[in-house]
């Protein structure tokens, strides 16, 4: 197997989070009279929090101003973490869960690459803050997918080069930000087509048969 480290992105991927992320932009739109619906969504994926409101604006008559906007994603951010609030481990999947321990114990690193400044919240929620090697997300880095600088740090906290990495994305912008970073990339969910990738998941659990990993 060519590769010695997985990096995953989290929302979409390890968790239906994305889902939330709907639900709460959705809430602020409908208040401000904007349309949004799940394919405009889809547009947020992978992308950081102001550059998703940015995007929601666009269909908006009106023109606001930073404080403005600053309130209206933190409106969104409390929303957000009143659902994320309500999950347990009950929500990770038996089939991530089952995938992340085969794939710990055929002894590769696995590490989260995401956006969200809400990673860790959300890593314990569901019961892995101690799981993953390292944890790369939106409090550390300065720029968000699609450029790749969340996966090189993630890389660089497990001690591999991009090239002996892939990444899982639900993303097309993550797939764009790793195939930038000079990594191999798995394409799951929304993203599942998307042609940059090498590989495409109808589960997570795909890995272990296109990645040739025995249970
Ligand atoms: C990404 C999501 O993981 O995190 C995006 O795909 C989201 O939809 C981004 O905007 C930032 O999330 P947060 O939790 O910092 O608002
Ligand atoms: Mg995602």
């Amino acid at each position: 197997m060519q590769y010695k480290g997985i990096i995953f992105d989290l929302d979409g991927v390890i968790c239906s989070t994305d889902e939330y992320h709907y639900l709460a932009w959705k809430a602020l739109a409908d208040r401000l009279g904007i349309p949004f619906d799940r394919e405009r969504n889809n547009l947020l994926r992978g992308v950081s929090r102001m550059a998703s409101l940015e995007i929601i604006l666009e269909k908006s008559d009106k023109a606001y101003s930073d404080a403005e906007k600053a309130a209206f994603a933190e409106e969104k951010n409390t929303m957000y973490r009143e659902l994320l609030g309500r999950m347990s481990p009950a929500d990770l999947s038996d089939d991530i869960r089952d995938t992340l321990n085969v794939l710990r114990e055929a002894g590769l690193k696995l590490a989260i690459g995401s956006s969200s400044k809400n990673t860790r919240f959300i890593l314990e929620r569901i019961g892995l803050s101690n799981f993953f090697d390292a944890v790369a997300d939106g409090n550390c880095i300065t720029h968000s997918k699609p450029h790749p600088e969340v996966f090189l740090k993630a890389a660089g906290m497990i001690s591999l080069a991009p090239d002996q990495c892939i990444v899982v994305e639900d993303a097309h912008a993550g797939v764009e930000a790793a195939v930038a970073g000079g990594f191999d990339c798995a394409a799951i969910g929304d993203a599942k087509d998307d042609e940059r990738a090498r590989y495409h998941l109808s589960r997570i659990s795909d890995l272990l048969s296109d990645l040739q990993i025995k249970d």
